[in-house]
């Protein structure tokens, strides 16, 4: 069966016609009858791009949030709004305070901008674990990613809260993927993938050893990372045989170029408008 990924949410817009960027991140994720979103952005772009794409969100029941950053769960607010109650699937650390060191002053706050109870009286029924989630027919979420490779070192400014009101390094843990099957292959869906896309491809290949990732797009940090991380996450996508790769939110545009560079054709960016069919 056909899996359709169209990115509703993005820092960049790649078709004409008033939609607009934000940074953030959101996919609506299609397989037969269905619909489950990913991701929700930021909080300015999800609804009014859904209009203009003739997506109707109150027809999602079902949304999967990556992790708790505030680029990626800004918008869950608005889309609860939007229609009935939906299930939320997520890790149960997406509350967690969540900070991002600055140069310039004290860290700023990037975490979940609503409560659970906020949430939940507009219609949110959390489904929270830190194991795979059987989301619909052929979709399903990684659970946590387990850290393997020593090249993915993460990203030393994210920052999470504690008790007594310092703050350590952030591992994360929060992070998932989804994992849809398409007519010959898997495609891998990232918020930002802050595990590692070695590491969420190794890991997906251990969930589904059957099936070949045939395509990932959305987020993957990798405009965060050393050259290092780049030369070699690219070795092990071509390794795989991974023909399409959909770059974008956290890639930054250089890494984006830097793919198109090595990838070639196999690479496109996922910007807001962008559909991958799989
Ligand atoms: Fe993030
Ligand atoms: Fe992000």
């Amino acid at each position: 069966m056909k899996a359709r990924i169209t990115i509703l949410s993005e820092n960049s817009v790649i078709k004409p016609g008033g939609l607009i960027g934000e940074h953030g991140f959101s996919a609506l994720v299609e397989r037969g009858d269905e619909k489950v979103l990913f991701d929700t952005g930021q909080g300015y772009a999800l609804v009014h791009n859904a209009r203009i794409l003739e997506v109707d969100l109150s027809a999602i029941r079902k949304v999967v949030l990556s992790h708790g950053h505030n680029d990626h769960t800004g918008g869950l607010a608005e889309l609860l709004r939007v229609g009935p109650e939906r299930d939320i699937y997520a890790h149960p650390g997406i509350f967690d305070p969540r900070f991002r060191e600055m140069t310039d002053g004290p860290p700023k706050p990037i975490g979940m901008p609503f409560t659970r109870s906020h949430l939940e009286g507009l219609g949110a029924r959390f489904k929270l674990s830190d194991e795979p989630q059987k989301i619909g027919d052929g979709i399903t979420t990684s659970g946590v990613v387990p850290r393997k490779t020593d090249f993915e070192t993460g990203d030393t400014t994210l920052l999470l809260g504690c008790e007594d009101g310092t703050s350590c390094p952030d591992p994360l843990s929060d992070d998932l993927s989804l994992i849809v099957e398409g007519e010959g292959g898997l495609v891998v869906v990232l918020g930002c993938a802050h595990s590692g896309l070695v590491n969420i491809l190794n890991h997906v290949r251990d969930l589904k050893p059957d099936i070949p990732v045939k395509a990932v797009v959305g987020g993957t940090h990798l405009g965060f990372s050393g050259e290092e991380q780049m030369t070699r996450t690219i070795a092990v996508i071509a390794e795989m045989g991974v023909e399409k790769v959909g770059a974008s939110h956290c890639t930054g545009l250089a890494g984006s170029a830097r793919l198109r560079e090595a990838l070639g054709d196999s690479f496109f960016f996922a910007g807001v408008g962008a559909v991958l069919e799989v």
